[in-house]
């Protein structure tokens, strides 16, 4: 094919696309001057049959020509407005893209799963109980005396006669030591209510993590290494921890944690009241008395609890100086986490 042939092509092409007025009409033009059974096409396979030199003149023009036609073809298209080609001619790709608003899991159920990846990886299984409980697994089983105040309706919320909202996640110790034999490891998170006065400081319902290990020979020393192990991995090796003695119904002997003020390093601030130190949990040695109540023998197993505030955590972790502001939902202060 001449050189002649070739522009007479692209001349011919160029007339019939000016003429085209729907996306439809240059797709056809694109067939018949570009397809397979285009004149265009046919030089470019007969390449093969020329020699050295006009090969090499011939195909340069047949290509040229092909982009050329491409190009009358793109701009013809896009005068059209059509972007509705499979082409998407008319496309701006240099508009800024759309962003997608990000979801984002809340502060307590982060602080919840980063605790609990903590106690996975040191053994713990993980079990849920009821919200809604008998007296007998969040009091009874527990050991509280029948006349102890916080069985009282001031306290707590009940539901029913002998059915409560469950004050604390040590009732799950209770359903858990009736399904299974020990040796027993696990952490139980979930919500707890209490009817307090609301608070920066306390709110009806909130977070708690109950973990505890029974087998034979668990000592109080097995307890400080778990929760001195979950403590420098959660807040940091150098954080020291402090165990005050304490009273619970369903441990002997009992104590509340403190951990010192990761803020100040312990030299007192406004987070840890000038103190130095900041309560995260209560714990202790489980009461044989709870044994007793789901037939386990404390003479041959001994085990240790602990249940810490999820709140209260996830307001030291990230200084937050209002529990509140976890119920309210307001998506600027969600956004942040
Ligand atoms: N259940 C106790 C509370 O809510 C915490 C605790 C759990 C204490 C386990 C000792 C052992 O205050």
């Amino acid at each position: 094919m001449s050189d002649d042939k070739i522009a007479q092509i692209v001349a011919e092409a160029r007339a019939e696309i000016a003429q085209c007025n729907s996306a439809d009409q240059i797709e056809s033009l694109r067939v018949k001057y570009l397809g397979r059974k285009s004149a265009v096409v046919a030089v470019l396979r007969g390449l093969k049959d020329l020699d050295g030199e006009q090969r090499k003149a011939v195909g340069q023009q047949a290509n040229e020509a092909k982009e050329q036609i491409e190009l009358l073809l793109a701009d013809h298209l896009q005068s059209l407005g059509g972007a509705k080609s499979s082409q998407n001619a008319g496309l701006d790709y240099t508009l800024p893209g759309k962003r997608y608003p990000e979801g984002k899991l809340h502060p307590i159920t982060r602080t919840l799963n980063e605790i609990i990846d903590i106690f996975y990886g040191m053994g713990f299984e993980v079990a849920l109980g009821p919200e809604v409980e008998t007296e007998y697994y969040n009091f009874g089983a527990l050991n509280f005396p029948p006349d102890h105040p916080a069985r009282d309706m001031q306290d707590t919320f009940y539901v029913g006669k002998d059915t409560l909202l469950r004050t604390h996640t040590s009732p799950v110790q209770i359903r858990e030591f009736e399904k299974r034999k020990p040796p027993i490891r696990i952490v139980a998170p979930g919500r707890s209510y209490r009817q307090e006065a609301i608070s920066a400081r306390a709110y009806c319902v909130f977070h708690q993590l109950e973990g505890f290990y029974v087998d034979h020979d668990v000592t109080f020393a097995d307890l400080k290494g778990v929760l001195v192990a979950f403590a420098q991995t959660y807040f940091g090796d150098d954080v020291k921890m402090r165990f005050r003695p304490s009273f619970f119904p369903f441990t002997e002997p009992s104590a509340e944690v403190d951990i010192s003020c990761f803020l100040c390093g312990g030299k007192g601030c406004r987070i840890c009241k000038h103190e130095g130190w900041l309560e995260i949990l209560g714990c202790g040695m489980i009461d044989p008395n709870v044994f007793k109540s789901v037939n386990y023998d404390p003479e041959v197993y001994s085990g240790y609890a602990f249940g810490m505030g999820i709140e209260r955590i996830a307001m030291l972790k990230y200084r937050i100086d209002d529990i509140r502001l976890f119920f309210n939902n307001d998506i600027r202060f969600l956004r942040q986490f």
